[in-house]
């Protein structure tokens, strides 16, 4: 079994390659692909760099280049549900991209033509990652992840992508990732970890969390690999 870590920015993989210690970097299609074999499985770890376009392109690679089966994403998110708040940890039950907008022909915001508005994550991952958090004693929120090519720093923005798209969290490469698994029949699991809240004070406090709520992400995403390695899931 091969599975896929990705992040989207180097500190959301740091965590994961310094727990494994040993690995091969192998360079492919202007990025660094990261091989290890890991009780019994192999590893493809690897950052696609910020937005939809990257993490499309790397996610892409990850399946059809290095053959994952499995992808599990871990990086961090801006919170929309008051509910979220810096470091709590939450999965995505599915995706949508908030800035997808051919509402001039009268289609729903996020929707294109033979796409569809909403990508569903697996659900036995889901189930799953249930059980790694009640193991590790940690509250899992599970939720609705708004994606766009745009980083969040506005009340009135985030709370029109948290109205039109029911959505608890926004970043920028969740729905494009899941994008690519759902067309490729590969099941998948995001997971983020809150660095902000979206709002006028996004970027300090993403600047100032970052690494610690990335680093809460990963430790989550290798219980996770754990867990599928020790439930054959
Ligand atoms: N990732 C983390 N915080 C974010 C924000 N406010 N906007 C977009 N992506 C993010």
């Amino acid at each position: 079994m091969k599975i896929a870590i990705m992040g989207a920015m180097p500190e959301e993989i740091a965590p994961i390659l310094e727990q494994l210690g040993e690995y091969t970097t192998t360079q492919y299609a202007g990025n660094n692909y990261y091989e290890a074999s890991y009780k019994g499985v192999e590893l493809v770890i690897a950052y696609s760099k910020i937005g939809k376009v990257f993490s499309t392109l790397t996610s892409a690679t990850m399946i059809e280049h290095f053959g994952a089966q499995k992808l599990l994403f871990s990086g961090v998110a801006g919170a929309i549900s008051p509910t979220l708040k810096v470091g709590d940890l939450l999965v995505a039950t599915k995706l949508s991209q908030h800035d997808l907008d051919i509402t001039a022909f009268g289609h729903p915001f996020g929707y294109v033509p033979e796409g569809a508005v909403y990508v569903e994550a697996d659900r036995e991952l889901i189930t799953l990652s249930q059980k790694v958090a009640l193991s590790m004693n940690k509250t899992l929120q599970e939720g609705i992840i708004a994606t766009g090519d745009q980083f969040v720093a506005n009340e009135e923005r985030k709370n029109w992508i948290g109205t039109t798209f029911g959505a608890d969290a926004l970043e920028m490469e969740g729905a494009s990732v899941a994008v690519v698994c759902d067309a490729l029949n590969v099941p998948f699991f995001i997971l983020r970890a809150i660095s902000d809240a979206a709002d006028m004070d996004a970027s300090f406090s993403f600047d100032a969390f970052l690494e610690t709520s990335a680093k809460e992400s990963a430790a989550f995403v290798m219980k996770m690999v754990d867990a599928i390695i020790e439930q054959n899931v």
